[in-house]
């Protein structure tokens, strides 16, 4: 059979990577893919981009089953279009994506629902925002509306920021997704990402995740779509584990029922875990995406030991029910490689050397490389993930810097410490 990716980052290699490696697969088309991609045995990939496109391509290619990575092809309805024409695709429908496409969606279902999150507000005018911040005082969280490739978010420590943030999203930064700014309050504690599965009906979680969003070493430097994630993450212990379903994901999905949208696909809830008992600590959304994290994705993959057709079978055809994920008891990491210049103003075009060999334990997955003329360039900031499997996650930690070793090409820069927090 054959099997349709869409998106072209390092959550996508991963995927496609293990659907390769799936009984009776004939090829993965990734739409568009990457340098990775590209080069992969079994992994084939194909420049389309509007889901109309897809669509017939899925028509043409006998595509069996399509997974959906990044956010923009949900926004866009491409799940909706496959399923309207009896198509087996793994996302969630527009109405369900704007949980992730519009922060002011999001915050006003997380408040009609009780979902526990920040306090909030929504402006679209410059001067009623600017007087909100001035009440509430720094420091405090700006927010462009729509989808921003994860850099729609300004923590403001100091007033002087906020308004910044403020005039530079209403003032067209971001375009339309900063036409409206959701300004909320500030938030303590230590982030998870939790991932699930749903089907419409069932839900299965993932195991837990953290990424490192800072560009520097001691999370320190401006956010970026995150340098390094790693798998399992110490804090969600079982405790916190049952919390996160029964007061965030469960009323999440129930909720989304009763406003009349049926949720299949992966939901991510990113969680901000304040300080206490774990029984009482506040645990609250930061964020919801509609999609698998990235670069979380990369380390989760490498613990999924099920065989990714059936997995997927069982969630396109409501019978998560039926399924248990089997996870490799190891730890897993993932060092993000970013080109010079990463998040400003990424240069692209050095040549990548070193990239060895791939194997069951470390894998080099690509998200900004393209094949050019024989060789691996970089064609976007995050550039590879590093990715690696340990008995410990300081075993994982050591396997992932010692492959990072070999790897060359100008400017490129990592950060040293992912998983700190798991490690100290
Ligand atoms: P988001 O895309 O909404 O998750 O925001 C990106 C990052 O900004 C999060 O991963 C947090 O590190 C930080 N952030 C977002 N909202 C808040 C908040 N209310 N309080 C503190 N930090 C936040
Ligand atoms: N790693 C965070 C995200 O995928 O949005």
């Amino acid at each position: 059979m054959n099997i349709l990716v869409i998106g072209g980052g390092g959550r996508e290699h991963a995927i496609a990577w293990r659907f390769s490696k799936s009984t009776g697969v004939d090829s993965v088309f990734v739409a568009p893919g990457n340098g990775g991609t590209a080069s992969a045995k079994g992994i084939n990939n194909v420049n389309l981009k509007t889901p109309e496109e897809l669509l017939q391509f899925a028509k043409d290619n006998a595509i069996a089953l399509t997974v959906v990575g990044p956010e923009a092809p949900l926004a866009a309805g491409v799940a909706d279009l496959f399923r309207s024409e009896g198509l087996a695709i793994f996302g969630p429908s527009q109405a369900a994506a704007q949980l992730e496409s519009s922060k002011d969606f999001a915050k006003a279902f997380m408040m009609r629902h009780q979902i526990p999150t920040a306090a909030y507000a929504s402006f679209s005018e410059a001067d009623a925002a600017h007087a909100y911040v001035e009440q509430q005082g720094a420091p405090i969280v700006i927010k462009a509306d729509g989808l921003a490739a994860g850099k729609g978010v300004v923590v403001a420590m100091t007033l002087e920021e906020a308004h910044q943030a403020i005039d530079d999203m209403l003032g067209g930064q971001f375009g339309q997704a900063g036409a409206l700014v959701v300004i909320e309050e500030f938030l303590a504690g230590e982030e998870a990402s939790f991932i699930v599965m749903c089907d419409g009906k069932t839900i299965l979680p993932l195991a837990s995740s953290q990424d490192h969003k800072r560009q520097l070493d001691g999370d320190k430097g401006p956010n970026t779509g995150g340098m390094g994630a790693y798998s399992p993450a110490p804090i969600v212990n079982e405790v916190i584990h049952e919390r996160i379903l029964s007061e965030i994901v469960i009323p999440t999905i129930e909720g989304m029922q009763a406003d009349g949208i049926e949720y299949t696909g992966f939901l991510y809830a990113g969680v901000m875990i304040g300080d206490g008992d774990d029984e009482r600590r506040p645990i609250k959304v930061l964020e919801f995406n509609c999609r698998l994290g990235d670069p979380e994705t990369q380390p989760l993959l490498m613990r999924i030991k099920n065989d990714f057709v059936s997995l997927f079978e069982a969630a396109t055809q409501g019978n998560l029910d039926q399924v248990q994920i089997d996870w490799d008891p190891r730890s897993a990491i993932g060092v993000v490689l970013a080109a010079h210049n990463y998040p400003a103003e990424p240069r692209t075009g050095d040549v990548i050397s070193g990239l060895g060999a791939d194997n069951d334990e470390v894998m080099v997955f690509h998200a900004g490389t393209k094949l050019q003329d024989g060789d691996i360039v970089t064609s976007g900031g995050r550039v590879l993930c590093v990715t690696a499997l340990g008995e410990t996650i300081q075993e994982a930690r050591e396997k992932a810097y010692s492959a990072i070793d070999d790897i060359k090409f100008d400017g490129m820069q990592y950060r040293k410490d992912i998983a700190w927090r798991a490690i100290k």
